[in-house]
């Protein structure tokens, strides 16, 4: 870096001194136009403007430069004759302080700067002349790589070169909104300007997470929150941001949900500025055509249904032959598709056979819906479901009574499957293969919580629908990386949405179903078709239209290219692992279970650490990593983790932590896990425990809860204190703050029984709650 600076202020100097020398030339630049340089040392800026056409101006400089197109449409710029014929000063000792012109120099706007100078630190010690080998027109930081011909000290010449580009609209949207290539936040933030009547109309970085004010990742939200969520290094205290005495090493973190996600590493290297934009005209009412023939169907998202296969080819899933069979329709996200698959299924099921309580085979711990929705959904066609002598509900002639249920069933590999009785009064196993059977299946394909990747386990795929939310490339790395057609199971419908690629907070996505049989087809129409009432809104012409346009930014670098939405996704992805990983590596308490595979790393605990947590908020992670996350509890659906996972194993002795937050936070936790994996008498910060002390607090805590309980926060502490000698005040206040937080926690979870969806789920555990949560 010092050799950098130093050039550019030798180069500051001759300009001084030559001014009267000081020319201008310029050149026009197109797309594929690349720029190099031999014997100078420029100071580059660029600047984004309309209508100034695509230019390179060179000035300050006292030889002429000449100008020479080589191959692949890259210019050169060579030294040519000084153009006062006066002899070159020796160079000077730079001046550094501040206001000079090579301290300035770091506030030169744009990529040109920073990759310049980036490249000359790594080279320090000899000067180099560079030449940029990227469009100029592209918004990607050039990679700026040294030519071979060194030159001496004493023949630097100074040369300012302005790169103008006519800007693309997502150049000036991002500029305005100081995002992207013009980023002015650190992670997990953006820049925002209140309302005045909104947070005191605090302008500047906020939390990406509900734009909370003060730069932070809005979990130290306010004092009032509690003292947990006020363990990070800034809060908002009402009116403005209070620093606190909790670092990065030292304060706690949410690890649940989506929140927040990685925008600023993401963007950095993919150089991409994410825009979405069209011309938002006077429109009469959308018109949508559902499951019908892209070619020849009245429906104004068509091209967006088309292009969702092509994602789907891109990403090596399906060829668009094999996805012929298949209808897409544009929806609000995987979860809204999800419980209109479910929703469908039961209806088809509901219509061509004896069955209303409908059973849902899954195999878990795994993600589940809304299935009170679903059924409300199918009975709204209970006109049409099947009515027959061999029925049940024929003797009381409610067969078209909308009594349809539908429940989520778990089943772990190597035990008995569910069985549950059909509307004909014969008792079915969860995967016969009976078309008269009450049970279909559903996958998530990989699963959250644990990245496996499943395997169907009934043979008619007409009985299967599946969620496609994690199936990209990004999610297989157990697969290295690369999806595994083979291992797709055969399903009657997917569910895909934007969420899991690129962002959760615009809701979009599709759902693809097949053509054959009818019954499914017709089905899956009339759900998803009770989705687009006006009652919900429709939908509206910027879900397709916007999301048409990702689909155009992912598809447009190769997969492989690391600088490709998919590809630079992915490596962040391993980096994540990477960092849990050896953080994790020979833990004697938890076990990584599914390197590289999902979205999620899933620890299982090991001997002599079961039945220690004895809640739903993971303790382990909690008290000595400082890391709020879920065990997933609710996820088993009536099967029996011990079944599976071996004797001892309850429904707490698992952690999920998902991996959608900065690269910073996964390499922190990772630091702090080899600390306490290593030495469980050490801590990692003064508040949190060691694993020896989570042990001994979680079994008084354990025999005090079955006994009395506790009267006051007072009470615990002290109580923690007699059993626990050894926990200093911090210790106790952390403790005692995090135990009243979980117990409330599991309280808010139970509540959401027996569905456990999302939108409860959220709620009970999440940074911002209602009151009544
Ligand atoms: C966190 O670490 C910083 C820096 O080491 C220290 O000054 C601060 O007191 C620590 N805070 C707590 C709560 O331990
Ligand atoms: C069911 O079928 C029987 C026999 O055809 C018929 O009498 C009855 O009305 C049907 N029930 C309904 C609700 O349509």
């Amino acid at each position: 870096m010092k050799f950098a600076l130093e050039t550019f202020a030798l180069a500051f100097l001759v300009s001084a001194t030559n001014a009267q020398c000081t020319q201008s030339t310029s050149f026009e630049i197109n797309s594929a136009t690349k720029l190099s340089f031999a014997g100078y040392n420029p100071s580059v800026t660029r600047t984004l403007n309309t209508g100034v056409g695509n230019k390179v101006v060179l000035s300050g400089y006292r030889n002429e430069p000449v100008i020479n197109e080589v191959d692949d449409g890259t210019i050169q710029i060579s030294l040519g004759e000084p153009c006062d014929g006066s002899p070159i000063p020796n160079p000077e000792a730079p001046d550094l302080s501040e206001g000079s012109s090579a301290a300035s120099m770091t506030k030169y706007v744009g990529w040109g700067l920073a990759a310049l100078v980036g490249h000359k630190s790594a080279l320090a010690g000899s000067t180099l002349a560079m030449s940029m080998t990227v469009g100029l027109l592209s918004s990607s930081p050039p990679t700026v790589m040294a030519q071979q011909d060194v030159i001496s000290e004493c023949e630097l010449v100074p040369i300012e070169v302005e790169i103008y580009v006519d800007a693309m609209a997502s150049e000036i949207v991002q500029m305005e909104y100081q995002t992207g290539e013009f980023e002015v936040c650190p992670p997990e933030t953006m820049f925002w300007e209140h309302h005045p009547t909104v947070f005191g109309g605090y302008s500047g970085c906020v939390a990406e997470l509900g734009l909370y004010p003060c730069a932070s990742d809005a979990q130290g939200v306010t004092i009032d929150d509690g003292e947990f969520y006020a363990q990070s290094p800034v809060y908002w205290d009402g009116e403005s941001c209070v620093e606190t005495d909790f670092t990065i090493s030292n304060r706690t973190f949410w690890i649940l949900w989506g929140n927040p996600m990685d925008k600023y590493e993401l963007n950095k290297r993919t150089g991409i500025n994410p825009v979405v934009s069209f011309p938002f005209n006077r429109m009469p009412y959308a018109t949508y055509e559902i499951g019908g023939d892209p070619m020849t169907s009245q429906d104004e998202s068509n091209n967006a249904r088309v292009m969702a296969k092509e994602v789907l080819e891109y990403i090596g899933a399906w060829t668009m032959e094999e996805m012929e069979d298949f209808s897409v329709t544009i929806t609000e996200g995987a979860e809204q598709g999800m419980v209109h698959l479910f929703a469908a299924k039961a209806m088809e099921i509901a219509q061509t056979t004896c069955n209303r309580d409908i059973n849902v085979l899954m195999e878990v711990p795994a993600y589940g819906y809304s299935t009170t929705d679903a059924a409300m959904i199918a009975n709204q066609f209970a006109s049409s479901f099947y009515n027959s002598s061999e029925c049940e509900c024929y003797a009381t002639d409610s067969c078209k009574d909308p009594t349809v249920t539908v429940t989520m069933r778990g089943w772990l590999p190597n035990t008995p499957f569910p069985e549950a009785t059909g509307g004909d009064g014969v008792v079915y196993a969860a995967n016969s293969a009976s078309p008269n059977s009450p049970w279909f299946e559903s996958m998530v394909f990989p699963e959250n919580p644990t990245g496996v990747i499943k395997t169907p386990q009934i043979s008619d795929p007409n009985r299967r629908v599946c969620d496609g939310v994690y199936l990209w490339p990004m999610y297989l790395g157990a697969r290295d990386f690369q999806i595994p057609k083979d291992e797709i199971p055969d399903c009657s419908a997917w569910s895909f949405s934007i969420s899991k690629i690129y962002s959760a907070a615009a809701r979009a996505g599709w759902i693809m179903y097949k053509k054959e049989p009818v019954s499914n087809h017709e089905a899956m129409v009339a759900a998803i078709d009770t989705s687009q009432t006006m009652t919900h809104g429709s939908l509206s012409e910027w879900t397709w239209h916007g999301q048409q346009q990702l689909f155009k930014a992912f598809m447009s670098k190769p997969l492989d290219d690391p600088t490709s939405w998919i590809g630079a996704y992915t490596e962040i992805m391993r980096e994540k692992w990477d960092a849990i990983l050896e953080g994790f590596a020979d833990c004697p308490v938890v076990q990584l279970s599914n390197d590289y595979s999902g979205a999620y790393a899933w620890f299982v605990f090991q001997e002599p650490y079961l039945g220690v947590q004895d809640s739903s908020t993971p303790s382990f992670f909690r008290d000595v990593l400082g890391v709020y996350a879920t065990t997933y509890s609710w996820g088993f659906r009536g099967a029996t983790p011990s079944d599976f996972y071996g004797e001892g194993y309850g429904f707490n002795d698992f952690t999920r932590l998902q991996l959608y937050r900065d690269l910073a936070v996964y390499e922190e936790i990772g630091r702090r896990a080899k600390i306490v994996c290593a030495d469980l008498d050490a801590s990692v910060a003064s508040n949190l425990v060691s694993v020896n002390q989570w042990v001994q607090v979680s079994t008084a805590t354990r025999s005090r809860r079955l006994g009395e309980g506790y009267e006051t926060f007072e009470d615990r502490k002290r109580h923690l204190k007699e059993s626990v000698p050894s926990l200093t005040e911090r210790q106790l206040h952390h403790l005692a703050n995090g135990q009243v937080e979980g117990e409330r926690t599991d309280a808010a979870i139970a509540s959401c029984a027996p569905d456990y969806t999302t939108h409860c789920l959220f709620r009970s555990i999440g940074v911002f709650k209602p009151d009544d949560f």
